[in-house]
């Protein structure tokens, strides 16, 4: 029986020694989401078992240059539908992998064809958007990596995904999905953050340069990290360049968000960190020894990466105002919300998992919140009025925060907005079709917290 001999078979495998999803004469590259085994914990614990893109998590590197396509028949052996969403990358519509909205989840068994033109250069991840507070949790994700036309002067490029999992004593995942108490209040947190670096180096030189490329594809984990013997610069936000490197700090990750790095290996001697911050101290993630560098001096500042192409709103240009209440949520005060069309009491909502709200409304309404005109410039006020930070997710597009001094900050895709706060963000309607707006802890996302803009007729 196949099922049972893929269950038997190591995570390691590679897709091509799997009894192949059939090729269409096109020769598209499959990708399959199946089950597989992880070395998550320590040795003396048993592998964990997972879901991932071709049996492993993460799925497998996808890497593109600027301005090429990505095809992908992503192929379903689960016993759940599924879809790939390709986050933070500005694909058309009809490629953006949200069931019920852009194509229909793919059923067990089933295939999709994915091919979609890679407009910007940056760092961008993919991961499942069908149940996906349960299908990421699995280990549905992946890195996609868009690179610059011309090489970036690194000695070393790493992706660094850094994940929270709810695990078991036996290092299983904790089948608790979809618990009222994770919903309502801060999400599935887990008890268990791994790291895993592509490629995996142990050792560096000093005065050698990485660019790091962080991921956070949590589903509902805020991380804060934090590098010793390594010293540099945050060269980019979600996949879009800083107009200017900006002196690296703390890094502070939202569920789904990205931050490229530049940093140069500074450690005297002994060994260079990488460290989750918690408020209790802080854990070493990952440790390199250092060793005497080729070169006895750091380089100089690094320049800027080249800009993508976003049409950019402009500080003090006529916009569009909306405003976009959240609401929901533990110890958040909301007494009632429209779900399906029908207004229902805060008891009403609960019984069917739905405790948050976008401007009254819980879950993803028939009509679109909002209709923009192709090209259209919107600012939204985002007001967090629940106990709980939110990371604001908006897809096909990124959007600037204006800030509270009138000037913009970086491009995103997606905003943390911590409880309480008012932020406001900016962008250009400029990619038509539905979009999901939504937030990215997951749980929050599967009880209520999205909604979807129309852009350009439809
Ligand atoms: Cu990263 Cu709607 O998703
Ligand atoms: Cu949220």
């Amino acid at each position: 029986m196949r099922l049972k001999r893929r269950d038997v078979l190591a995570g390691l495998m590679a897709a091509a020694a799997m009894p192949g999803p059939t090729l269409g004469s096109d020769g598209i590259v499959p990708i399959t989401a199946r089950e597989g085994k992880l070395r998550l914990a320590p040795p003396g614990y048993p592998e964990t078992a997972i879901w991932g893109y071709d049996g492993g998590v993460p799925g497998p590197v996808i890497r593109l240059t600027q301005g090429t396509r990505l095809h992908r028949r992503l192929v379903n052996r689960l016993s759940q539908p599924t879809a790939i969403h390709w986050h933070g990358v500005r694909v058309e519509n009809a490629m953006d992998g949200v069931p019920g909205m852009t194509m229909d989840a793919v059923p067990t068994g089933g295939h999709f064809d994915y091919d979609c033109r890679m407009p910007d250069a940056g760092t961008f991840w993919y991961h499942s958007h069908n149940q996906s507070a349960e299908q990421v949790a699995r280990g549905l994700y992946g890195p996609l990596i868009v690179d610059e036309p011309d090489p970036v002067d690194v000695d070393h490029d790493v992706i660094v995904i850094v994940d929270d999992w709810r695990v078991t004593e036996e290092a299983q995942i904790h089948e608790s999905f979809g618990q009222m108490h994770d919903l309502s209040h801060a999400g599935r947190l887990g008890n268990y953050v791994h790291i895993e670096m592509l490629p995996r180096l142990n050792t560096l030189r000093r005065n050698e340069r990485l660019r790091l490329r962080f991921i956070n594809p949590s589903t509902d984990r805020i991380l804060e990290l934090g590098l010793m013997g390594l010293e540099g610069w945050v060269m980019a936000l979600d996949g879009m360049p800083l107009e200017a490197p900006r002196p690296l700090d703390n890094i502070l990750l939202a569920p789904a968000q990205r931050m490229d790095v530049f940093v140069d290996v500074t450690a005297e001697t002994g060994e260079a960190l990488i460290l989750q911050k918690e408020r209790d101290g802080g854990y070493v993630l990952a440790e390199f020894a250092v060793q005497d560098g080729v070169s006895r001096s750091r380089r100089s500042e690094p320049k800027p990466l080249p800009p993508n192409p976003v049409q950019n709103v402009i500080p003090g240009e006529d916009m569009r105002k909306l405003m976009m209440v959240m609401e929901g949520g533990a110890m958040g005060g909301l007494r009632d919300a429209v779900y399906k069309g029908q207004r229902m009491s805060m008891r009403d909502l609960v019984t069917n998992g739905q405790v948050w709200a976008l401007n009254g409304v819980a879950g993803l309404p028939d009509a679109p919140w909002v209709r923009l005109s192709l090209g259209e410039k919107v600012q939204i006020s985002l007001v967090n009025d629940t106990a709980f930070p939110h990371a604001m997710h908006l897809h096909g597009h990124h959007f600037r925060e204006i800030l509270p001094d009138g000037g913009f900050g970086p491009l995103r895709d997606t905003l943390l907005v911590n409880r309480g706060q008012r932020r406001e963000i900016a962008f250009v309607a400029d990619n038509p079709g539905k979009w999901l707006f939504h937030c990215h802890m997951l749980s929050h996302q599967t009880a209520g917290m999205k909604t979807w803009l129309q852009v350009g007729e439809g």
